[in-house]
């Protein structure tokens, strides 16, 4: 196709196959029928500060369109680290964007996953793990392990479909904050701060 707009719905529609195979392979671990829209990305990706010099953290990039949108946010490749759990998506991931850390480990293990670099701070971290897949305990978990990462009161922002917080309140050391509903994503998405309460 050589026109830009046929480029782009080709490429458009190349994410959606990718992701339904993903899809069909592991329907509990990609927990979406369709990737991230670009907006919800965006939107995902505004509360980065870039100016702070810290790296990133993005857990469950899928086939990268959250990921794309943080680069575009003005976070260096180098800078961003990606950890996803599918062998195929992490094959594509690589081949995008050759230059950011693309890391095959699991976003409940991050120790593990970041392996030298698990003491890294890092500015903050962009979720889009399915949560509501896993144990209340082990979400609450995931929450506060993340948020150790990040200096105090830097935030970690997840997406998910339903209209509560995937990470209840109440539950453990964060508190947990409406960021926005983007009706531009199919289904529309829910996006939900999360913050250390420690002092
Ligand atoms: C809803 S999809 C992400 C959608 C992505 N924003 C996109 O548009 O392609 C969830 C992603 O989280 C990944 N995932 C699920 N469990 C994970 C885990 N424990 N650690 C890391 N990634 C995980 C899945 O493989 C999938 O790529």
């Amino acid at each position: 196709m050589a026109n830009p707009l046929g480029r782009k719905l080709a490429a458009k529609f190349n994410e959606e196959i990718r992701f339904f195979k993903g899809w069909i392979d592991g329907p509990k671990a990609v927990g979406a029928i369709l990737p991230t829209s670009s907006v919800t990305a965006r939107r995902m990706a505004s509360i980065i500060d870039t100016g702070s010099g810290l790296p990133v953290l993005e857990l469950g990039p899928g086939t990268g369109v959250i990921t794309k949108a943080i680069l575009a946010h003005g976070v260096k490749p180098s800078d961003l680290y990606s950890v996803e759990y599918s062998q195929d998506f992490v094959d594509h991931l690589k081949e995008t964007y050759p230059d950011v850390n693309i890391i095959h480990g699991d976003a409940f293990d991050l120790d593990t996953a970041l392996g030298e670099n698990k003491h890294l701070q890092f500015d903050s971290v962009i979720s889009a793990v399915p949560l509501l897949n896993f144990p209340v305990q082990r979400r609450v978990q995931f929450i506060e392990d993340a948020l150790s990462r990040v200096p105090r009161g830097r935030p970690l922002i997840q997406i998910t479909y339903g209209p509560l917080p995937p990470v209840p309140a109440g539950r453990g050391n964060y508190v947990v904050q409406h960021y926005d509903f983007v009706v531009r994503n199919v289904p529309p998405a829910q996006l939900w701060v999360y913050r250390s309460s420690l002092a």
